[in-house]
C-alpha cells in the first residue's frame, strides 16, 4: 500500500513541482494551499497518514483571515487527527526557531532537492511509528517456522488432532494457523507477558503511543481482570475508593480483593427507561470532599466512561478536580476503546489527564475475546511498578494465549492507520441507521436527551451520548423489549447487545455494514406490520417508572464476603446483610455488593427482575446467602463496620 500525503505548500507552483517529485517516487499525494483546505482534507480522507508542510499557510475563515504560523497550525491538525505524521518541507533554511513541543516528526529543506531522502525517511518514520505490529509478526514467522515442538501445549501444533478420526473437524474448524501459533511461554524469541523484555514490550510501546499513554499493558483476561490488577495496585487494606456504584463486578471484585473501604457513588438513573447513567459531578465532587473531611485514606476514583449505553462523563474536568484533591483517577474504558481515533469521541481518558484506563479492545476493536489493555499516565507509576507487576502476575495465566497478544498488537495497527477512516464511516452507518429506524412508527431512537435523567439534564455535567450506540425505545409496538428480542433472533437471526425493559441497546462497531445495518431496520419494519394495533395496548412487561434507592453498605466488603453466611429465601432476606453480590444482567448493576444491607425495597426490585424472567447473578434458586446474626456481631466486634457510608 502507498501511503497517502497531504502536501500543504501556499505557493501553487512549489506544490506542483513537490507534488510531481514525490508523487514519481511513489507517494499518493494530495495538494493544498490553505489551512482551511488542510483541515477539510484530514476531516474527509481517513487515508491520509502524513501531512508535509510548509510553516506557515494562509486561513480564511468566518473568524477572518490570514497566515497561520507553523506551531499553532500543527496543534490544530493534530486536534483533528492526532495519529497523522507531521513533517516540515520548507523554504526556510533553518528549521523555525520556535518550540512545538515534540510534535513534528521531521524537517526538509526544500532547497536541497533531495526527494528520495524526504521519501525514505517519511516511509521509515510512518512503518517504525505505526505500520508495523512487532509481536503478531513475530508469532508468525515463528510458526512458519515449522519447528519440532516438545512444549506445552500438548496438541503440539495440532499433530494431536489432525489426523484424529474424532476430532479432526476441531482442527479444521479452527486451521493450522491457530494451532501452530498457539504457543508457550518456552519460546524466548516470543518475550514473556509476565515480564516483557523482548518483542512484547516493543509491541505494547506501539500501543502506548497509539493511545496517547506513557506505557500501556496487554492483559489477557479482559477488562474483569485489569480493573482487579488495578485496584490491588493501587489500594491496601484499610484505604478507600470512590466508586460508581454502576460499576461492572470486576470493579467490586477488586475492592473485595483489596480489602477496601469502599465509598460508593449512585449514579443517575433515568426513571423512564431504567438506565443508569452517569454519576452526577456535583455528587462525585462533594463525596470527594466529604470523604477527605472525614479523613477517610481516599486513594482513588472509578468511572465507567462511556457507559455501556454510550454515555459520556466530561472526564477532564472531573479529572482536574481529583487531582487538586490528591485522588488518582481510573478510567473504565472497556466500551470506548476507539475514543482515541475520532475527535468525535474526544477526548478519551489519557487526554483528558486520567491517570490508569482500562479498555476491553475485543469489545469495540478487532482484537479476540478477553483481549484488553491496561493504560498508564500516573506521574507516580514508577514508585509502584514493582507492586504492579506482583498483581499482574497474581491475576495472568503463566500460560497466556499468545494468539490473543498477537490480536491486542494487530488490532492496535489497525487503529493506528485506519481508525479515524474506520470510525467516520462507522458514525455514518450509526446516523444513517438511526434516521431508518425514525422513519418508523412504532421504534424510535433514543437521543441524549431521552437518556439522561432530569438531574443530569439540569446539573453542569456536560454529559455526551456517543453515536454509535443505538438505544430503541419499543413502547409504541405494544411489544415488551424481550418479544421483539426474540422475534428479532428466532425470525431474522439478529442478536442485539442488551436490553432493558422497553429498550434494545445495538452496538454499530467497525465490524458494521449497511447489509447489516438494512437487515435490523427490515427486521424491525417487519415486526412493526405485524404489531398492528397492539400499540394501543400497555406493553407486556413495561416498567413504567423505574426508581430505586440502594440501602447502605454495613461492612466492609472483603469481611462480608469471607463470611460463611446463610441462603435464605429472598423475602426473608430483608433487614439482613448480604454476603455476596447480587446482580440482575442485563443490566448488571450489582443491587447488592457484599456487606449491604438488604431492604425490602430490593427485594422488590429483585422479584419484579425475577417475574420478567431476568437473569439473576447470585440468586441461586430463589435463595440469598446473608451473614447470620453470629457474624455480624463478630464483625462489629473487631471494627469492620463502616459508618456514614450511604449507597444512595
Ligand atoms: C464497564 C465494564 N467494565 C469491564 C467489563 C469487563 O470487560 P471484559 O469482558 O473485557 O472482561 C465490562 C463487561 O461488560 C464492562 O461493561
Amino acid at each position: 500500500m502507498k501511503y497517502k500525503i497531504l502536501l500543504l505548500d501556499p505557493n501553487p507552483v512549489s506544490l506542483d513541482i513537490s507534488s510531481r517529485e514525490l508523487g514519481q517516487r511513489g507517494l499518493n499525494i494530495v495538494g493544498a494551499t490553505t489551512f482551511d483546505e488542510a483541515c477539510s482534507h484530514l476531516r474527509e480522507d481517513g487515508a491520509i497518514h502524513v501531512v508535509l508542510t510548509e510553516w506557515e499557510l494562509p486561513f480564511n475563515t468566518e473568524a477572518g483571515s490570514g497566515r497561520l504560523e507553523g506551531s499553532e497550525m500543527i496543534r490544530a491538525f493534530l486536534k483533528l487527527r492526532y495519529e497523522v505524521n507531521i513533517f516540515l518541507l520548507t523554504d526556510e533554511k533553518y528549521a523555525p526557531n520556535v518550540t512545538t513541543g515534540g510534535l513534528l516528526n521531521g524537517y526538509f529543506y526544500k532547497g536541497d532537492r533531495d526527494w528520495d531522502d524526504v521519501v525514505r525517511k517519511v516511509r521509515n518514520e510512518v512503518t517504525n511509528s505505526k505500520n508495523r505490529a512487532p509481536f503478531f509478526e513475530k508469532l508468525v514467522e515463528y510458526a512458519n517456522k515449522a519447528k519440532d515442538s516438545w512444549h506445552t501445549p500438548g496438541h503440539a501444533s495440532g499433530f494431536s488432532i489432525k489426523s484424529s478420526p474424532w476430532v479432526k473437524d476441531y482442527y479444521d474448524f479452527f486451521g493450522p494457523n491457530l494451532f501452530r501459533s498457539d504457543v508457550s511461554v518456552s519460546v524466548p524469541m516470543l518475550d514473556s507477558l509476565l515480564h516483557p523484555t523482548g518483542i512484547i514490550k516493543e509491541a505494547e510501546e506501539l500501543a502506548a503511543r497509539a493511545f496517547s499513554a506513557r506505557y500501556t499493558f496487554f492483559s489477557t483476561n479482559g477488562t474483569s481482570t485489569s480493573n482487579k490488577i488495578l485496584l490491588q495496585t493501587l489500594l491496601k487494606p484499610g484505604d478507600a475508593i470512590l466508586l460508581d456504584r454502576n460499576c461492572h463486578k470486576s470493579v467490586h471484585h477488586g475492592v473485595v480483593l483489596a480489602g477496601a473501604e469502599p465509598i460508593y457513588l449512585m449514579p443517575s438513573v433515568n426513571n423512564v427507561y431504567g438506565i443508569f447513567g452517569p454519576v452526577p459531578k456535583k455528587r462525585i465532587f462533594e463525596a470527594m470532599d466529604g470523604a477527605l473531611a472525614a479523613r477517610k485514606p481516599v486513594k482513588a476514583l472509578i468511572l465507567t466512561n462511556c457507559t455501556y449505553d454510550g454515555l459520556t462523563y466530561d472526564i477532564a474536568h472531573i479529572v482536574q478536580e481529583a487531582h487538586q484533591r490528591g485522588i488518582k483517577v481510573i478510567v473504565d474504558e472497556a466500551w470506548y476503546g476507539y475514543a482515541r481515533f475520532h475527535p468525535e469521541f474526544y477526548p478519551c481518558a489519557m487526554e483528558a489527564g486520567a491517570d490508569y484506563a482500562t479498555q476491553s479492545t475485543h469489545k469495540t476493536m478487532s482484537a479476540f475475546s478477553q483481549a484488553s489493555m491496561i493504560h498508564v499516565n500516573d506521574p507516580d507509576f514508577e514508585k509502584i511498578q514493582d507492586f504492579f507487576w506482583e498483581n499482574f502476575n497474581m491475576h495472568t495465566s503463566t500460560s497466556p494465549q499468545y494468539p490473543m497478544i498477537a490480536s491486542l498488537d494487530a488490532a492496535r495497527k489497525q487503529m493506528a492507520m485506519e481508525g479515524y477512516g474506520l470510525l467516520a464511516r462507522t458514525l455514518e452507518l450509526a446516523r444513517s441507521l438511526r434516521e431508518a429506524i425514525n422513519s418508523l412508527e412504532k421504534f424510535r431512537v433514543l437521543d441524549l436527551d431521552d437518556l439522561i435523567s432530569d438531574e443530569l439534564r439540569n446539573g453542569i455535567d456536560k454529559v455526551r451520548l456517543d453515536p454509535t450506540k443505538l438505544t430503541i425505545d419499543v413502547t409504541k409496538s405494544g411489544l415488551s423489549s424481550r418479544e421483539v428480542e426474540r422475534l428479532l433472533l428466532g425470525k431474522h437471526n439478529i442478536q442485539i447487545e442488551k436490553s432493558t425493559f422497553n429498550t434494545l441497546t445495538v452496538l454499530i462497531t467497525i465490524g458494521a455494514t449497511y447489509s447489516k445495518l438494512n437487515r435490523l431496520y427490515l427486521a424491525l419494519a417487519n415486526i412493526e406490520s405485524l404489531c398492528g394495533n397492539l400499540a394501543d395496548q400497555p406493553a407486556n412487561g413495561v416498567l413504567k417508572d423505574f426508581r430505586l434507592s440502594l440501602s447502605p453498605i454495613r461492612f466492609k466488603p472483603r469481611y462480608a464476603f469471607y463470611c460463611d453466611g446463610e441462603p435464605v429465601p429472598l423475602r426473608a432476606g430483608a433487614g439482613r446483610v448480604s454476603t455476596g453480590m447480587v446482580t440482575p444482567y442485563p443490566p448488571g448493576i450489582p443491587l447488592l455488593v457484599p456487606g449491604q444491607v438488604i431492604t425490602e425495597e430490593i427485594v422488590a426490585a429483585l422479584q419484579m427482575y425475577r417475574d420478567h424472567h431476568v437473569e439473576i447473578h447470585g440468586l441461586n434458586e430463589g435463595l440469598v446467602k446473608v451473614m447470620t446474626v453470629e457474624e455480624e456481631a463478630s464483625l462489629v466486634r473487631r471494627g469492620f463496620e463502616i459508618k456514614d457510608n450511604r449507597t444512595g
